[in-house]
């Protein structure tokens, strides 16, 4: 099946096996691998990307679905500034990554704070159910979403 889908900003065609989930054509047909193939049953997040700019992860997505949306990996996500400002975000929370989960890490921050402007840990935590980070523990991850939740808000502000 031939499948058309914008992806990091570019309209692209694939001709695809309809068993195929996404997180397999990020990594085998365009070498993608930001999106790790992990759990593969939507559990851990490492396969996490921004489907019509919603966190989703990639591994539980069939390719049918995938025709005529849009959708950013890590790769591209990485040169905007809500990224530089998520990681500065972490480090200053003392965040280390071993970098199989990131994709999940950061593309749930970018949606917490998309959605909130002021998370609660509670709100942060319940975002965080779906991605499991053997290297980071929750409460240093609530520090880094708020860390750039606050650079976010004094960009915005300075506007
Ligand atoms: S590989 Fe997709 S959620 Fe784990
Ligand atoms: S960054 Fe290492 S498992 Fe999450």
């Amino acid at each position: 099946m031939i499948v058309p889908f914008v992806l990091n900003g570019e309209l692209v065609y694939i001709d695809a096996n309809p068993g195929e989930r996404l997180v397999q054509i990020l990594r085998r047909r365009f070498g993608l691998l930001n999106a790790k193939e992990g759990c593969f049953s939507g559990r851990c997040g490492s396969c996490m990307v921004l489907m019509n700019d919603e966190p989703v992860p990639s591994c539980l997505v069939p390719v049918f679905q995938v025709k005529n949306n849009t959708v950013i990996t890590l790769e591209h996500f990485s040169k905007t500034k809500e990224y530089r400002e998520i990681m500065e975000g972490f480090e200053s929370a003392g965040i280390t990554m071993c970098g199989f989960c990131n994709a999940g890490k950061i593309f749930i921050t970018h949606a917490i704070l998309q959605k909130y402007t002021r998370p609660s840990n509670d709100e942060i935590r319940a975002m965080f159910v779906g991605n499991i980070c053997r290297c980071t523990d929750i409460e240093s991850l609530i520090a880094g979403v708020r860390n750039a939740g606050a650079m976010q808000r004094r960009r915005r502000n300075a506007k």
